[in-house]
């Protein structure tokens, strides 16, 4: 079977699980199923165009001071997604640089998945997403998702199948695969059925599975949410070697202590608005917006 063209997509047929596995490039695997191709791009240009979506309504700026000096790699400028009924996210302007740690928080339906996905390109949305070339070609993106979808194949099969999927070649697929499981210490089970791994492994694999993609921009949703605290520690700091490793990392969590242990910079999103942006030090220190500030001492008084 030869790998998809990197152009192209596949549009899943209404099933969530589709959904999922296109997302995170393993749709292929799942060829025989009802998916279609749709040209990606296409589909984005049009969104950008304003096709149907309505647009967004006049909203007060986010209170931002995130000025890095550093090198934009992605620019989002009153970017909209709406799904059916639901304005899930309106007016967002966000610029990622390269090396932030931007976590992302907020209560459940505010956006943040949602905006995690729009970085990525994947839904169609309204208003303009930039990405930029600062090393002579647009920055490779990888996501993991909540609950990552592994297929009942070998650990090592996960992985290369997600190198076929995004067209590294074969000869590099062994290597790669091989490096990413030793990077998140499962070079010992690769062997292994994925799904007889634990949640903390499973999350584990499907982060070596994004790395080896060897992208500039991590994509993470939650990826700590239903670990027990030694496995979301593993995790914890397998993210952070990964930034230190120059990958930049945007991620979603309902946690602060893990905001303020893992971000440079915090996001806070309620109803599909981007209601401050700011450096970490400064989003647990400033005086912040009233709704921010009320879920700050809310969250804090239960969570760690
Ligand atoms: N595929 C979809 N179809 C319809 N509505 C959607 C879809 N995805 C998200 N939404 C809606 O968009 C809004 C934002 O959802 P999103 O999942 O981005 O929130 P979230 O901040 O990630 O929430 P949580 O903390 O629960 O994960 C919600 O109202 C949600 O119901
Ligand atoms: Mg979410």
């Amino acid at each position: 079977m030869k790998p998809p063209s990197r152009s192209w997509c596949w549009l899943p047929t209404g099933s969530t699980t589709f959904a999922a596995l296109r997302e995170d490039g393993l749709a292929a695997a799942a060829s025989g199923s009802s998916l279609q191709p749709i040209d990606a791009a296409q589909a984005r240009r049009d969104a950008a165009a304003g096709g149907g979506a309505q647009q967004a309504e006049p909203h007060p700026p986010a209170a931002s001071s995130v000025q890095s000096a550093g090198v934009p790699l992605l620019r989002l400028q009153q970017a909209g997604v709406r799904f059916g009924e639901v304005q899930a996210l309106r007016g967002v302007d966000l610029t990622l640089y390269r090396g932030d740690r931007l976590v992302l928080v907020g209560p459940n339906g505010s956006g943040k998945t949602t905006l995690l996905r729009l970085l990525h390109g994947l839904v169609p949305f309204e208003g303009r997403r930039e990405a930029f070339a600062p090393q002579g070609r647009t920055p490779v993106l990888a996501m993991l998702f909540q609950r990552p979808f592994l297929l009942s194949l070998s650990v090592r099969t996960n992985v290369r199948l997600g190198l076929w999927l995004h067209g590294v070649p074969r000869a590099l697929r062994a290597e790669r695969c091989a490096r990413a499981l030793q990077r998140v210490g499962l070079d010992g089970e690769a062997r292994r059925p994925a799904r007889d791994l634990s949640g903390g492994q499973q999350q584990r694999l499907a982060l070596a599975r994004a790395w080896a993609l060897q992208p500039d921009v991590l994509l993470l949703d939650e990826p700590t949410a239903s670990l027990d605290p030694g496995a979301k520690r593993e995790v914890e700091h397998l993210i952070e070697h990964l930034a230190q490793d120059g990958v930049t990392v945007v991620m979603s969590t309902h946690n602060l202590g893990q905001a303020k242990r893992l971000g440079t910079r915090v996001a806070y999103l309620e109803a599909g608005r981007l209601v401050v942006d700011l450096p970490v030090d400064r989003f647990f220190n400033d005086v912040l917006p009233a709704e921010a500030a009320q879920f700050l001492k809310g969250e804090l008084s239960w969570k760690g």
